[in-house]
């Protein structure tokens, strides 16, 4: 008993050290619950998870479902529902087939933690996500990361890779809203033994003519071994698909422990994504978003442009090297109204500190016009 007391003090203080560190560093996090500012930083860029219609579409069928699936899709919580769901998207997104997840987190680690075997290799963009990463980490395949969007350096990568290769990158990245190079990577990929893997969680329900993602609206569905698209972003629920051939399906149902030991998506939430997609048909929402990115950065003044990052999406990410500076800079614009967050290090590589800021369909032309001047402002008073 004394001895185990004795492991948790010390277990305390070495928790505490680790958040000491993460203080120094001025990188401490701490949960905030958003506070009725304009919304500038959340992932909802249609705004579908407050739509009105979306929400009362939602209630119709509330009566018609079981609030949860009570089991593994192995088990009891596969369903007809899940069935067609899968079938919907996939046809949506021009696939094969799609297999369910949880979260796009879960649909990363089950496809990258499973399929790539021991001798195989991953090479994958500097600048993935966690999610892509921690996948990899978990596979026994050798990995090397490519400088962000460089496909020379990629080849040399290639040049070097063994086994079956897989590569894989985000169409639209989440921190800096850039696109991938996919057709320049796609041409240099076909003189290898090498797949693509292309995560479009910030290019679901934005990019495309319906929101169908990068790789369909290029048209190189064919050219693409898997997609990972996530509905907890656009599409204003939670969960994601991996998308690909009925074999891959096949395989992840039975080696993607992510997928098999967990309790399946709740019949609500697969109601949500359905409604949700059968919006994006209409296109109304689509293009006000597009035309409050235009006007968002035709309002930033010209002399400011290089401290954004080169987005056409919706993600327009302001450079502010330092921690300290970046939550500085993040405060002032909060106390005059608008919900932005600094993105620190080390989520970012050090010196890339930033404010992340998200356009959506529903903010306002004064709202946007108006951070545009609070930006240009205070950026002049540097
Ligand atoms: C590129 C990318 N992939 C995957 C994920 C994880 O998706 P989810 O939030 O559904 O777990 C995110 C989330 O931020 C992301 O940005």
């Amino acid at each position: 008993m004394h001895l185990y007391f004795c492991g948790m003090k010390e277990l305390d203080a070495r928790l505490k050290k680790r958040l000491e560190a993460r203080k120094e560093e001025h990188a401490y996090r701490q949960l905030t619950i958003p506070s009725g500012l304009i919304d500038f930083c959340s992932n909802d860029y249609l705004g579908l998870s407050a739509n009105t219609k979306l929400r009362a579409d939602l209630l119709q069928h509330f009566m018609a479902y079981p609030i949860g699936s009570t089991g593994s899709r192995l088990i009891s919580g596969h369903s007809l529902q899940a069935q067609e769901l899968e079938q919907k998207l996939a046809a949506y997104h021009s696939a094969e087939a799609a297999l369910l997840f949880n979260s796009g987190y879960t649909a990363n680690l089950g496809l990258l933690a499973t399929v790539p075997q021991r001798n195989d290799t991953i090479i994958y963009d500097q600048l993935s996500h966690a999610s892509i990463r921690e996948g990899i980490q978990l596979s026994k395949a050798r990995s090397f990361a490519f400088r962000h969007n460089d496909v020379n350096h990629l080849k040399e990568k290639l040049n070097r890779a063994t086994g079956q290769i897989f590569v894989v990158i985000e169409s639209v990245y989440s921190m800096d809203g850039d696109f991938a190079p996919l057709s320049a990577i796609i041409a240099l990929l076909e003189d290898y033994k090498a797949v693509l893997i292309v995560d479009e969680a910030h290019a679901t329900g934005v990019i495309g003519d319906k929101g169908e993602g990068l790789v369909a609206s290029l048209g190189l569905e064919e050219k693409v071994w898997a997609r990972i698209v996530t509905f907890g972003k656009a599409i204003g629920s939670h969960g994601a698909i991996v998308l690909g051939n009925k074999l891959l399906a096949d395989y992840l149902v039975n080696y993607a422990r992510s997928f098999i030991y967990t309790t399946a998506m709740p019949p609500h939430s697969m109601k949500a994504i359905e409604l949700a997609y059968e919006m994006l048909e209409n296109r109304g929402l689509l293009e006000q978003l597009r035309s409050n990115i235009c006007l968002f950065k035709g309002a930033i003044d010209p002399v400011w442009k290089d401290q954004f990052i080169e987005s056409d999406s919706a993600i327009q990410s302001l450079l502010c090297p330092g921690n300290e500076q970046a939550r500085a800079l993040a405060r002032s614009l909060q106390e005059q109204g608008f919900d932005l967050r600094a993105i620190l290090s080390p989520t970012v590589p050090k010196g890339k500190e930033r404010i992340r800021i998200c356009i959506h369909a529903f903010n306002t032309e004064s709202q946007l016009l108006d951070l545009a001047k609070a930006i240009n402002k205070k950026l002049g008073e540097k």
